[in-house]
């Protein structure tokens, strides 16, 4: 089975932060596969802008190395990638400093079919800069798009400020502000599995399910990445990809796949969750901080030995559980827990809807009792879902139960790529579809959860509790849900 390649209009795609690690490690490959596979061709450019200085080959050739380096050998070709980089072209600007801005009037297009797009790949504190030059240039259209990354401010006020300088210039439905998680395969799968099935949207409530887990766990660490510890796991994972599966999971159905429709369902969860404040931080919430540990059977240092010098003792943590609770109708008294961690035992990402036990079981106890239905939503690796059902034990000798999984495996299912996030976000923009990116209030809405619980930390006397590289984070993690009586999802993988 092959995907439906609808090509898109014709675009000129400038890039800020041209040279920088986003722009070379995720968006020349991910704008690279959409080319192979047809969806734009050599009537599109892609302008990078940057302070060094570079010619139009010199960046073609850096596009190349990128291609080389971050694309699967299967799926390079030789003749596709010289075609691909003569889409390329280059402008040396300092953004920041007014007085030697320089033009891209040789590069843009005036033609009014010809998409225009602005994708900041920079330091947030150089959106309001570049929209103003953008604004300033002439640059600036109706139909123009701007796309922006987090880290979209440290807390409410300061995204704030940020969206304030990006309104200067552009239009709400001009903004595409990115949260790549949105852009997954399987997330997308989550909007198909609950809206284009009637199987799950009558039995998803409260009244059917127990408790939801949502774990985004790494095996990476962060100690030598400089913006990780002013940012830490809640402001750098919670805020926004987390948060955003648990929309997903929990929002009402939306009239249609409009984007407005879609987020103002997701805002009404962001508004329904309940606030966790002072003492209901030290509840409900757990941070921790990596020590040295095995993973992957190799050694691998503690983040403090992972800093530099002068961060050395620093409290930011790698690790957060938390206890949510989203209080309206459909899901009042069931918890939703969420874990993310660097330097964990392994690199999962998942939602696990546990359904509550049956109302009454029919079979014999010493046969064991059936264990609740699991529904388990793997959004990598090995992308796929998972319904966990009992089923008569095969075999006479009576009648035992069993929990097997039906097991939906995308890549055993689709013998295809699984395309990477940023592939389906780029287009969507050049698309003119919001849908997968996150409206100003949503932001809003995340940071006005998370600064309490910040706040508490800051506030609280203790440090992060210590966990050991290689596990599922500290123990205060296991015993947020066990306090409760449930445990976390932890098998298969
Ligand atoms: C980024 C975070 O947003 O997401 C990183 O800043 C994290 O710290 C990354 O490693 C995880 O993304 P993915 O797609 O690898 O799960």
């Amino acid at each position: 089975m092959s995907a439906r390649i609808i090509p898109v209009q014709p675009f000129d795609y400038v890039v800020f932060g041209a040279t920088g690690d986003l722009t070379r490690r995720k968006l020349i490959s991910a704008l690279y596969h959409r080319f192979a596979d047809g969806q734009f061709d050599e009537r599109s450019r892609i302008i990078g802008v940057s302070r060094a200085q570079m010619t139009d080959a010199e960046y073609q050739d850096f596009a190349r190395k990128a291609v080389n380096e971050f694309v699967e050998p299967q799926y390079r070709d030789k003749d596709t990638i010289d075609r691909f980089v003569s889409c390329f072209s280059y402008v040396a600007n300092d953004v920041s400093n007014r007085d030697v801005w320089t033009d891209l009037d040789s590069k843009l297009r005036d033609d009014p079919q010809i998409v225009r797009a602005f994708y900041l790949a920079v330091a947030p504190s150089l959106f309001g800069p570049i929209c103003t030059y953008l604004d300033e240039k002439g640059y600036w259209r109706r139909d123009a798009r701007v796309v922006v990354e987090k880290p979209l401010g440290s807390d409410l006020a300061s995204s704030m400020e940020i969206n304030d300088a990006i309104s200067e210039v552009f239009a709400e439905d001009q903004v595409y502000r990115i949260d790549h998680y949105l852009g997954k395969e399987t997330v997308q799968n989550l909007l198909a599995l609950r809206f284009g099935n009637v199987l799950f949207e009558p039995i998803w409530d409260a009244a059917h399910i127990d408790h939801v887990q949502i774990t985004v766990s790494e095996d990476v660490g962060a100690g030598t990445r400089g913006y990780y510890d002013d940012a830490g796991a809640l402001r750098d994972m919670v805020q926004n990809h987390l948060m955003q599966l648990l929309c997903l999971v929990a929002m009402e159905p939306p009239a249609s796949d409009d984007a407005n429709a879609l987020r103002d369902e997701k805002l009404k969860v962001l508004r329904s969750l309940r606030p966790i404040t002072g003492e209901a931080a030290a509840r409900n919430t757990v941070r921790g901080q990596y020590k040295g540990g095995a993973v992957n059977s190799g050694s691998v240092a503690s983040y403090q030995d992972e800093l530099p010098d002068d961060r050395k003792g620093s409290r930011t943590e790698t690790f957060v559980a938390i206890k949510a609770e989203v209080e309206n109708w459909r899901w009042s008294g069931v918890p939703f827990y969420l874990r993310t961690g660097k330097r964990m035992a392994t690199r999962v990402s998942e939602i696990v809807i546990q359904f509550r036990s049956i109302p009454h079981s029919i079979f014999d106890h010493a046969e064991g009792a059936p264990k609740p239905n699991k529904l388990v939503i793997r959004l990598q690796p090995d992308e796929g879902v998972k319904l966990f059902l009992m089923i008569k034990d095969p075999g006479p000798g009576g009648m035992r139960l069993r929990e097997v999984p039906l097991n939906l495996s995308f890549a055993e299912t689709f013998h295809e790529r699984t395309p990477e996030a940023y592939e389906r976000l780029l287009l969507d923009v050049i698309r003119g579809n919001q849908t997968l990116f996150m409206r100003r209030d949503e932001l809003e809405a995340a940071w006005r959860w998370i600064d309490p619980i910040r706040e508490a930390w800051d506030n609280a006397p203790d440090a992060p509790q210590a966990y050991t590289a290689g596990t599922w984070g500290p123990t205060g993690s296991v015993a947020l849900i066990e306090r409760d009586g449930r445990t976390w999802h932890e098998g298969e993988h």
